[in-house]
């Protein structure tokens, strides 16, 4: 898998510097060129002579060595890899890639590649666990880095807690994901999760439940299979997955935005539990208990974000693949809903209270499709997600 890969790693400041050389070392091991950039502060932890020892070239330092832009300028640098892999990714490289900032060669270079970067960060737990550090990191996953780690444990300061660098394996690991060449390599795939908000007035809104697990689950698969996804999700309670493009929205109106702004799509899958309703007479202002009695809310239709995209008479997707929640008559809802919107395929569950399905880790769900209906068994939302991408990758390519 890595054998003939270049990779570009990233050595950032902290005290897990050191198991860099041991990353650095199992790459090779396993076949991968790897050409090193050693931050300032990453300097202070590992030497320039050991990673060069090592990797066996030359180790990148400084953005301002005009031998280095003699022999090659930072922007091929930070593309002639396949992949870049920060590791450790410090806060401080975090908050610069998340701020867009260029102001030394890692940064630079991070700045400037069109590859995939997978950064392994490693830091103090309360550093780690700080707001800023993690508004960053949920910048970076909605840009498509992806995120391996950090792990739990005793850190060096004596602290315990998430901000380990993850073990050498699970580095590996995540860069033969990163690296792979799924079978829907080079597809878009656009995901919606979540549910939709209406909002009442400013402090109000009305919504279908939904924990966005299963359209999180999905679009992971997809990323695993090497698809390029689109992430549309409303407010959901899981995060969003690494590695796909993130967009958050609110309301319906803002999905279906968000989804036509999205074309064009090779494939579509629409697991958000869209509101049907909007309020139209929602309010700049808070509904005050006056005596002037109960409010009288006025609700319009949203539109049917699955039945446009459906419907579309250029660019559609050439998979269209829609969900339906039920409670009675599964199969027979579900197989008229899939004609009435015009997708190809309608995954079907029965979300009664009784399945446990809402909310839980698990789905039943069946496959609706031209030819029938199709029962799964009951398996985890990452099992049903991963065998529905593989139906997609199937159906695509
Ligand atoms: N959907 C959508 N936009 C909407 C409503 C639903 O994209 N405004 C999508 C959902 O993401 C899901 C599918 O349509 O893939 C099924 O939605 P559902 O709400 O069950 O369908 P309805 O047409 O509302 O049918 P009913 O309420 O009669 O069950």
């Amino acid at each position: 898998m890595l054998a003939d890969k270049h990779i570009l790693l990233i050595v950032g400041g902290g005290v897990a510097a050191f198991k860099a050389l041991d990353l650095l070392r199992r790459l090779r091991e396993q076949g991968a060129k790897v050409t090193p950039v050693l931050t300032k502060a990453g300097a202070e932890f590992v030497t320039p002579l050991s990673l060069s020892a090592l990797s066996v070239s030359k180790v990148y330092q400084d953005l301002f060595d005009l031998t280095d832009e003699a022999e090659m300028g930072h922007i091929e640098l930070s593309r002639a890899a396949d992949l870049i892999v920060v590791a450790p990714a410090t806060a401080d490289l975090m908050a610069k890639m998340a701020h867009g900032l260029a102001n030394d060669l890692a940064s630079t270079l991070l700045l400037a590649t069109d590859k995939r970067v997978l950064i392994a960060p490693s830091m103090n737990v309360r550093m780690w666990e700080h707001p800023a550090t993690q508004r960053n990191l949920a910048t970076l996953k909605g840009d498509g880095v992806l995120v391996v780690g950090p792990d739990e444990g005793a850190m060096a300061c004596g602290e315990f807690g998430p901000g380990r660098l993850a073990e050498t394996p699970d580095i590996i690991a995540a860069i033969d994901v990163a690296l792979s060449d799924g079978p829907l390599k080079g597809k878009h795939v656009l995901v919606t999760s979540g549910p939709t908000h209406e909002p009442i007035d400013p402090v109000r809104y009305i919504a279908n439940r939904s924990s966005g697990a299963q359209g999180t689950a999905i679009a992971k698969a997809l990323v695993a299979l090497g698809a390029q996804v689109t992430f549309v999700t409303g407010p959901a309670d899981v995060p969003p997955p690494a590695g796909v493009r993130v967009v958050a929205v609110k309301t319906a109106k803002e999905m279906l935005d968000a989804v036509t702004d999205s074309a064009p799509a090779d494939a579509a899958v629409f697991a958000a539990a869209v509101a049907d309703w909007h309020v139209a007479n929602a309010g700049d202002s808070k509904i005050k208990k006056d005596k002037s009695g109960l409010p009288k809310l006025e609700f319009a239709e949203n539109s049917d974000i699955l039945a446009t995209v459906s419907q579309m008479k250029t660019g559609r997707p050439a998979l269209v693949v829609g969900f339906a929640a039920e409670t009675d008559d599964v199969i027979a809802y579900a197989t008229a809903k899939r004609l009435r919107k015009g997708c190809d395929w309608i995954v079907a569950n029965d979300v009664s209270p009784s399945t446990g399905i809402m909310g839980g880790s698990e789905n039943d769900v069946t496959l609706i499709t031209a030819d029938g209906a199709e029962d799964w068994p009951r398996m985890s939302k990452d099992a049903t997600a991963a065998e529905l991408a593989t139906r997609i990758a199937k159906a695509i390519t």
